[in-house]
């Protein structure tokens, strides 16, 4: 399995023909080096919460590859008004298999409104999830605060763990240090740190700090295989 980090919580995840991307936010994100040009045969997508630096690109994308879209019912609902299909719908402690492997969407502490012009649409629970492929087993944080429910998931034995540690809208570097002691991963990549001044953090401060597991810190459009 092959995982890139495109920057802020944005992730490509390969394996054979399965080619996912989680939090599209491509676009309007300052640090990331692609274009949705550069993007090919995406087959899923994953979106964590409705906040712009999150949902992204997931419109434009999803009418170039028309990817299985993977979100909370909420959000469907709002990309389905958009004229989008093949949307599969879940919400959080919900576990389904689908045809690559097993998704269980996990609880975020968070927001997940999603603005329009002076809208504010409700997009249900923010959340995270857990792609289980092949028996390699990664789990994306989304946005959260520190929850005491991160210990949960270490009965899941976790492979990567994607957590973030930018502070202000989520966990900061101590945090996230916390949350991998209840995750208990063999690899944890930091994540939604350095894309805007309000999330400043020092990556490599976090990975001298982490008491469990071993932290790969990725560069923008860095990839490691597992
Ligand atoms: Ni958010
Ligand atoms: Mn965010």
């Amino acid at each position: 399995m092959k995982i890139t980090y495109l920057s802020h919580s944005t992730f490509l995840v390969e394996e054979g023909k399965f080619k996912a991307i989680i939090d599209p936010f491509i676009t309007d994100n300052p640090k990331c080096k692609l274009y949705i040009s550069d993007l090919k045969d995406i087959t899923h997508i994953f979106i964590t919460h409705g906040h712009g630096d999150h949902i992204g690109d997931t419109i434009e994308i999803s009418k170039k590859f028309k990817p299985m879209i993977i979100c909370n019912f909420e959000i469907g609902h709002y990309l389905s008004n958009k004229g989008l299909e093949n949307i599969h719908t879940m919400h959080i402690g919900g576990r389904v298999r689908l045809d690559f492997g097993v998704v269980k969407m996990t609880p975020a502490l968070h927001g997940s409104s999603i603005f329009e012009g002076e809208d504010i649409i409700y997009a249900g629970n923010p959340s995270g999830y857990l792609i289980d492929i092949n028996g390699k087993k990664i789990y994306h944080a989304g946005d959260t605060g520190l929850t005491k429910d991160m210990e949960i998931v270490k009965d899941e034995n976790i492979d990567i763990a994607l957590l973030p540690i930018g502070g202000n809208f989520t966990m900061d570097i101590d945090d996230a240090v916390k949350a991998v002691d209840y995750i208990n991963p063999k690899i944890t990549i930091p994540m939604h740190y350095d894309t805007f001044e309000a999330i400043e953090a020092d990556p490599l401060e976090f990975k001298k700090k982490v008491r469990v597991g071993e932290v790969k810190v990725l560069k923008f459009n860095e990839s490691i295989e597992i």
